[in-house]
């Protein structure tokens, strides 16, 4: 069945496709709210650092419509909403550690009458001199966590004998998750109970969190998530706050209470993608090949720890890309900052580990003079140099060359480049420039316990299937290809299989859906599950007809054996008649992993997904804007369960990384206020960036792992493919004076393109 699928590999549309478009999928929001539903909204700290020494909410009680005003006193159980340390207050108490920091709520009638009040607190902070940048952060040394770093070889002894030696400094910004649908919960109390709806990527983190905040066990909390108008990581522990808020008001007045945060101020109180300033050194020779890589890591963690550990060991991990470096040294500092504490976002710290490098290889092409692609191919991971920083052995190493070969033909990128080159040498005002640039990125959490999975299914009398697992949908279609999965493992009509919310009483202990790992872990899940049930269904006929279970097939909602053959709905109804259990729970682990952090050893991935794209740029030196082009990709899903879903995925996580690189930055002003906290100031792509010509195509590959249906994760991997928009902007600079290297810091705004611009034309009049 397997070689010929009648569901999965199909170009099949998101389940809830016509329910997005017509506005009648449900979010937090949309849910009808139950009698008597409160509303909360959170005030703010005006300060970024200091001790909270007065709160006076005598004016925020007297409000219109105010029934309770809650802070840190009313909390039954601890006052901690973070992921793993916890560093991270419900409300803050004592210190205050950002600007923006959730003080006390506002519980009311309406959500209007909450936010209003919400402004009239009377905070006393005595106010510290904040550090904000990952500079200053750097200079005072204060850590969230401890250093950490890993490599092999005599890095400074291959450095100080190379043939050519290359440094430079790059600052790269952070990046806000942007979804449609804000940080949002509805809370409902029950006998001593509470079920909160979430718009969560991790329920089962949200219900230990509720339940620590109000004392509770685990067991009495409840958190189902349907679906969330987008999440990208932003929802992995940042969800945790605004659900215990809307927990807490339940808990206190009785009554459901919903909190949906305002945009700006889901801006200013959750987390954002890390701001790295990273240091690195290369040697290499003629050719451009690397003999030494060093690479010094700084990241802006904000004010707690929050998942700093794997986001920041992602970088690392990411810090070669896919390129060998025989003396390699990797280290990195977690360092404290009076910012919100940042977070997961697409890529998890790997775009960051990763841009560093992929701009040491525009720099070597540059100072050898060859083509940037030619110097990456010299680079490639290959048989005998195969090893990466972190000591991982690459078994898979023909994908990407394959790949890039592929692309480099399908794209012209050698007649383009000579096209442009001849633009460049008669058009001095707008420039243009290309870039080919590739990706590997690791698949499994390197938190190894994460890498597990549940899910449930029964199967009714009537043949229909309800379908739960842990995982959660953000858009990104995992609802869909587990649904395809079940349906053919049964043989049955997808609309058979009814897509369920996730819930937390339903499949416990779930990981957070992210590292892309969603489908890896809950498809198999829910694999496992309906082959227990089918098996014993197959039993059930095959004793009924006297064959061989090994006789028995499902296909097209029919049960086949011999010359017999049943609907799959009659079996079903058989089969309850039999007294047999048509119920199972499915449980996954990854398999293969054992990275051993203390030790820096072991294999913290199950697999690498690869990719590649190539982003032609054009540039007005004379006001710094850009356009992109065109952009091929081509990029690596082993065989695709849904090529429709998986090139939708590729093109928005492009989209994403372009944003990052070009046009989102992120200000905060010197006293630690977000000044960047609303769509006005913070510029995401849109309709009119994406390139005006994108093709994006799926590398024909099939995972050599045992995945489900020999896939590949696609979720976070080609976000790193904008990294090709980045350099063709540094390729579009470059020639603008010929023997200066290009200092250009992530994002490329327009205002850094016009001053580096500047900066080198000035250069090379002198
Ligand atoms: N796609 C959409 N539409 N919305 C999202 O929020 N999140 C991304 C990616 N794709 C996201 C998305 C992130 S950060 C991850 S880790 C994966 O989806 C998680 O889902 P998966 O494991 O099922 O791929
Ligand atoms: Mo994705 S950043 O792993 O939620």
């Amino acid at each position: 069945m397997a070689d010929d699928p009648a569901h999965v590999s199909k170009p099949l549309a998101h389940d809830s496709a016509r329910l997005h478009v017509q506005g009648e999928a449900a979010y937090i929001d949309d849910i009808r709210e139950p009698a008597g539903t409160l509303h909360v909204a959170p005030g703010l700290s005006p300060v970024a650092r200091g001790r909270l020494v007065g709160l006076d909410l005598a004016k925020v009680k007297a409000a219109p419509g105010v029934v309770a005003v809650l802070a840190a006193r009313d909390i039954p159980g601890k006052n901690d909403v973070s992921p793993a340390f916890g560093d991270d207050p419900l409300f803050a108490e004592g210190d205050v550690i950002f600007h923006g920091q959730v003080v006390f709520a506002v519980v009311a009638r309406t959500r209007d009458e909450a936010r209003r009040a919400a402004r009239l607190g009377q905070i006393e902070i005595e106010a510290v001199e904040p550090a904000i940048s990952t500079q200053a952060a750097a200079a005072r040394a204060e850590k969230v966590l401890p250093d950490f770093d890993f490599g092999r070889g005599d890095v400074a002894g291959a450095l100080a004998g190379a043939a050519h030696r290359l440094e430079g400094r790059l600052a790269i910004g952070g990046q806000e998750h942007f979804y449609l649908e804000g940080q949002a919960a509805l809370a409902i109390p029950g006998e001593g109970e509470m079920l909160v709806h979430s718009s969560t990527q991790d329920p089962t983190e949200v219900q230990h969190v509720v339940a620590r905040v109000l004392g509770l066990p685990d067991a009495f909390v409840t958190v189902e998530t349907r679906r969330m108008g987008g999440a990208f990581g932003g929802k992995e522990s940042q969800a945790s706050q605004t659900a215990a808020l809307a927990a807490l008001a339940a808990h206190v007045t009785g009554q459901p209470c919903k909190l949906r945060l305002d945009r700006d101020d889901d801006f200013i109180i959750t987390g954002k993608r890390h701001a790295f300033l990273a240091d690195w050194k290369i040697g290499h020779d003629d050719q451009g090949r690397i003999c030494a890589y060093d690479v010094q890591l700084d990241a802006n963690c904000g004010c707690s720890a929050d998942l700093s550990t794997g986001v920041v060991d992602r970088a690392m991990f990411h810090s070669a890309n896919c390129y060998f470096a025989p003396a390699v040294s990797v280290r990195s500092r977690r360092l404290r900052s009076d910012i919100v504490s940042a977070t997961a976002f697409r890529g998890f710290g790997g775009p960051q580990g990763m841009l560093v490098i992929e701009r040491a290889m525009e720099a070597i092409a540059h100072a050898t003079g060859r083509d940037p692609l030619d110097v990456r191919k010299a680079n490639l991971l290959a048989p005998g140099r195969d090893l990466m920083p972190y000591g991982m052995k690459v078994e898979e190493l023909d994908t990407l060359p394959a790949l890039i070969e592929r692309l480099e033909a399908t794209s012209d990128y050698r007649a383009r480049r000579a096209e442009i080159a001849t633009h460049n040498g008669a058009d001095p005002i707008i420039r243009r420039g290309i870039a080919l640039t590739p990706v590997q990125f690791g698949i499994s959490f390197t938190l190894v316990h994460m890498n597990q999975a549940g899910a449930l299914v029964h199967v009714y009398q009537d043949g229909s299937i309800h379908l739960n697992h842990g995982g959660t949908e953000m858009g990104q279609g995992l609802f869909t290809k587990v649904a395809q999965i079940v349906a053919e493992e049964f043989g049955v009509p997808l609309n058979s299989v009814r897509i369920t919310a996730t819930n937390t009483a339903k499949v416990p202990n779930a990981s957070p859906t992210a590292a892309s790992s969603g489908t890896d872990l809950n498809g198999m899940a829910a694999r496992l599950a309906a082959g227990a049930i089918k098996a014993r269904m197959a039993g059930v006929a095959a004793a009924f007809w006297d064959l061989p279970v090994e006789d028995i097939s499902f296909r097209e909602g029919m049960v086949f054996g011999g010359n017999e053959s049943i609907s799959f709905r009659d079996l079903a109804r058989r089969c309850r008649e039999a007294r047999v259990q048509l119920s199972e729970a499915g449980f996954y682990k990854t398999p293969h992993l054992d990275w051993n952090r203390a030790q820096k050893t072991g294999r913290p991935f199950l697999y690498f997904a690869y990719g590649a794209a190539c982003s032609e740029v054009a540039l007005d030196t004379l006001t710094g804007e850009t356009k992109v082009l065109r952009t091929d990709i081509l990029h690596d899903v082993g065989r695709s369960l849904n090529p429709a879903l998986d090139i939708g995925q590729i093109e928005g996580a492009f989209v994403q990384g372009m944003g990052w690189l070009t046009s989102e930055e992120l200000v905060f002003d010197a006293k630690g206020k977000l000044l960047t906290h609303a769509p006005s100031t913070y510029k995401i792509p849109v309709a009119s960036d994406v390139p005006c010509d994108l093709r994006v195509a799926l590398f024909d590959n099939a995972n050599r792992e045992d995945t489900i249906y020999r896939s590949k994760a696609v979720g976070e991997p080609p976000l790193m493919l904008g990294i090709s928009v980045y350099c063709a902007i540094l390729d579009a600079l470059q020639g603008l004076a010929p023997h200066r290297p290009v200092a250009l810091d992530a994002p490329a705004t327009p205002e850094r393109i016009l001053m580096a611009a500047h900066a080198l034309r000035a250069a090379s009049a002198s």
